[in-house]
């Protein structure tokens, strides 16, 4: 599918763009800035989101492509002649609130796929806006930051494990206990407040895992980690231990857990009590 266009070429100018266009808001970060609304995924929209998703798109159509946008902010917007070639799938910011905050961790995440299905994405990025570093994957072809080929970690002791736990939910009474024996068991919970990026760190080990049973985080926020994941050799699926099959749509939700190998992601599964999500 992407034969005939350099997609990771096109995502770094994307991501060159958001840099470069939400650089008058970071400069002001400890001014809040007002919402304009809400986005299509269901969240207050601020001016750096659209200021980003305008970069996204611009720079897309600049090289002339046909694509369909599936967007937390914009929902789905189609743009050339022949739309459904390409969807875009984007976050244009992942991490507002850090971003807004003045906390040092956000990203933005941008996936290409043939279907707005997460398994026919062919290449994503996600890329750290503080920092610089940029994740790559194309599908069959590995998971890459800064050129270099990335790997999970190996299996170590729960008791030594940094895992992510997202428990950033007004149904905490009933995702927290579903986690408590896994929370017993280990000593290095993370959450940093931009999920996407987080995954990242899985696919790379910075950290071992990554459990967000809320149900509640868009398919469009973590679509490109999806693929740096997959293509790294971790592991992410449901809690039922089966691959994620989800539409990429502003709507679409997930609940997941990814992991960096199969014994880290069967202890952390065997510690998860069951619940009604899929
Ligand atoms: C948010 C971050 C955060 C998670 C929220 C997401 P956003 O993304 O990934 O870590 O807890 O559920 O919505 O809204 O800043 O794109
Ligand atoms: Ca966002």
């Amino acid at each position: 599918m992407t034969d005939n266009v350099d997609w990771l070429k096109i995502l770094a100018q994307c991501n060159v763009n958001v840099r470069r266009r939400i650089e008058p808001f970071v400069k002001t970060l400890s001014k809040p800035l007002p919402d304009l609304g809400i986005g299509a995924g269901g969240d207050p929209i601020k001016p750096v989101d659209l200021a980003a998703e305008e970069a996204v798109t611009e720079t897309i159509r600049k090289h002339g492509v046909s694509f369909t946008l599936i967007s937390e902010e914009s929902g789905i917007k189609k743009y050339g002649d022949n739309p459904d070639q390409f969807y875009v799938t984007a976050d244009p910011i992942d991490g507002t609130t850090n971003l807004i905050r003045g906390i040092p961790f956000s990203d933005t995440s941008i996936a290409v796929s043939t279907k707005p299905m997460i398994n026919c994405i062919q290449a994503g990025l996600v890329a750290d806006l503080i920092h610089g570093t940029v994740y790559t994957a194309q599908k069959g072809k590995g998971a890459h930051c800064e050129g270099r080929r990335i790997h999970p970690s190996k299996p170590r002791p729960l008791g030594e494990a940094v895992i992510g736990l997202d428990l950033n939910t007004y149904k905490v009474e009933e995702i927290a206990p579903r986690l408590t024996k896994l929370i017993q068991r280990t000593k290095h919970i993370r959450h940093l407040g931009a999920n996407a990026l987080e995954l990242c760190y899985v696919a790379d080990g910075k950290t071992d895992a990554f459990v967000d049973l809320r149900g509640k985080l868009r398919a469009t926020d973590m679509a490109a980690a999806w693929l740096i994941l997959t293509e790294a050799r971790a592991r992410i699926t449901t809690i039922q231990n089966e691959p994620l099959n989800v539409e990429l749509s502003p709507k679409s939700r997930v609940a997941f857990v990814a992991s960096g190998n199969a014994e880290m992601h069967r202890t952390i599964l065997d510690l998860i009590e069951p619940g009604t999500e899929r």
